[in-house]
Order: C-alpha cells, then sequence, then structure tokens
C-alpha cells in the first residue's frame, strides 16, 4: 500500500505495510537516521518524532496514522540546528553518548511550541518519559530553560 505524507517540508509516498511502525519506514525507506531506537514499546522517548507539531513515539506509530499529516524529524526541526533547543545543547554541552538526544530535543521543542515558558515542574513532567541511559537529566532541564529563557520558547 502506498501511504502519502510529509516528512520535514517534503511530500514523500511510501510503499509499505499500513501497520509498519512510523520509525522503520523513516530510518530503512527514508533514511532518516537521526531518529533512534530504543525499547520499541512507547516507554523511553528515543524515537521521538512530531506528527502535526505533536511529540510523539514513532516506534508506536503506524504509518497508515500519518497518512496526510506532517512529519518532523531531527534532520528537519531546523536549518543549521539553528533551533533554539539545539542551541542551548550545544551551549550547556548536553550529550554524552548521544543515543537519546534526538528524542531528548524533539520532546523539548514541542514542550517549548507548545508553552513558550515552562515551569520546572511542567519540564520535569513534559521530559519524564524521556530517558538517558547517561543520566544527563540536569544538562537537559537547564538546556531547556535556557533555551526558553533566550527564546520566549520554540520555533
Ligand atoms: S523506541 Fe520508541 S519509545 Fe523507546
Ligand atoms: S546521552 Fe547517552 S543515553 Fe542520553
Amino acid at each position: 500500500m502506498t501511504i502519502h505524507f510529509q516528512v520535514n517540508g517534503k511530500k514523500v509516498d511510501v510503499d509499505a505495510a499500513p501497520d509498519t511502525p512510523l520509525l522503520w519506514v523513516l530510518r530503512d525507506h527514508l533514511s532518516l537516521t537521526g531518529t533512534k531506537f530504543g525499547c520499541g514499546m512507547a516507554l523511553c522517548g528515543a524515537c521521538t518524532v512530531h506528527v502535526d507539531g505533536q511529540a510523539v513515539r514513532s516506534c508506536v506509530t503506524r504509518v497508515r496514522e500519518v497518512e496526510n499529516k506532517e512529519v518532523t524529524t531531527i534532520e528537519g526541526l531546523s536549518k543549521g540546528s539553528m533551533h533554539p533547543v539545539q542551541q542551548a545543547w550545544i551551549d550547556e554541552n548536553v550529550p554524552q553518548c548521544g543515543y537519546c538526544q534526538p528524542g531528548q530535543i524533539m520532546q523539548a521543542a514541542a514542550l517549548l511550541r507548545a508553552k513558550p515558558k515552562p515551569s520546572q515542574e511542567e519540564i520535569h513532567q513534559a521530559m519524564s518519559g524521556n530517558l538517558c541511559r547517561c543520566g544527563m537529566y540536569d544538562r537537559i532541564r537547564k538546556a531547556i530553560t535556557v533555551a526558553a529563557e533566550r527564546s520566549g520558547g520554540g520555533q
């Protein structure tokens, strides 16, 4: 079956079984490997992308669910990594191994889009489903706070 949707502003037509996880379509059909596989069960957040601006777990999103929708991956979040969250991530030296980071950044960007000035509790709540085996949680929260202060929110 051919599924039509947009990824990072471009129309795509993907030949895949409708129940194929969006994560596999992004990585295997479209070669967008910035989005990572962690648990495959919506428990870690490594696979987070945006669908029509909302953060979703692409490992449990079936490709048929994004028909005619706009998907944004880490590759399309901004031009030249200039999103305020990405800039704050660089300035605050957030990543350790980096594996969880695309998902963390996509989750944080969706948070700031919805809530340009989140409280610390709101940051904690929004990010609580994104796990980091390197334990970079303090740096992640700091970078989100910095991004919010600088920009008044995400793009
Ligand atoms: S891989 Fe999707 S939430 Fe863990
Ligand atoms: S930076 Fe290593 S898992 Fe988060």
